[in-house]
């Protein structure tokens, strides 16, 4: 059967092989809508999503809905694959479209438990999150995220031992930081899980 893959926010970039959505109507993506609204596809029918540069422009109060939105309608073990200016980084702030923030512990209210009962996400993922600088000269930091939807399957949820923050090896276990170096200038340092 064939594989149903959507591009969240694809602006002028469309992927071949996916259904490229966006509100604008004037890049002619596949599908016009305002997903911030919800995306207009039944539970359990997507394979894979792709959402590059397209999170931070949904507004504050939404971010949770449009990540409980991504995980109802992707297939168990589904796929996510977003990317998002980090915080830790210029990128974030200076782009006056972008109407959330995130960086890499905003990944943690879906994948971990002690976060997520503090929110009340259903939402639940596997997968890892990584940071770098994606241009050093202008500080402009970007998370990376690939996640894979658990709906009944049968993982071990991580539990970090503290509501305002998990010890150095429950967060590495957590979100798997596997290539991030130290990114943050004068600011929190993003460390490499030990092996
Ligand atoms: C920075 S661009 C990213 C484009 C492309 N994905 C890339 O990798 O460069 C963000 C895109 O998200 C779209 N967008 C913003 N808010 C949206 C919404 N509520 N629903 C659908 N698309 C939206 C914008 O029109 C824009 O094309």
């Amino acid at each position: 059967m064939k594989k149903v893959r959507l591009n969240l926010g694809c602006g002028p970039f469309k992927e071949p092989g996916f259904i490229n959505i966006d509100i604008r109507e004037d890049l002619k993506p596949d599908m016009v809508c305002d997903l911030s609204q919800g995306i207009p596809f039944a539970d359990d029918s997507v394979d894979e999503i792709r959402a590059y540069d397209f999170l931070e422009h949904i507004p504050l109060g939404k971010t949770m809905f449009m990540m409980e939105e991504i995980w109802r309608v992707l297939k168990p073990g589904g796929r996510l694959d977003a990317q998002v200016p980090s915080t830790d980084g210029r990128g974030a702030f200076q782009d006056p479209t972008h109407l959330s923030f995130w960086n890499v512990n905003s990944f943690l209210y879906y994948v971990d438990g002690a976060f997520r009962n503090s929110c009340g996400a259903k939402a639940l993922f596997k997968g890892s999150v990584e940071q770098g600088w994606s241009n050093e000269l202008m500080q402009v930091a970007h998370v990376h995220v690939l996640f894979y939807a658990i709906k009944g399957q049968e993982v071990p949820i991580p539990t970090s031992t503290n509501k305002y923050g998990a010890d150095r090896n429950t967060i590495c276990a957590t979100l798997e930081i596997s290539t991030a170096k130290t990114v943050i200038q004068g600011g929190v340092e993003v460390v490499k899980p030990e092996k």
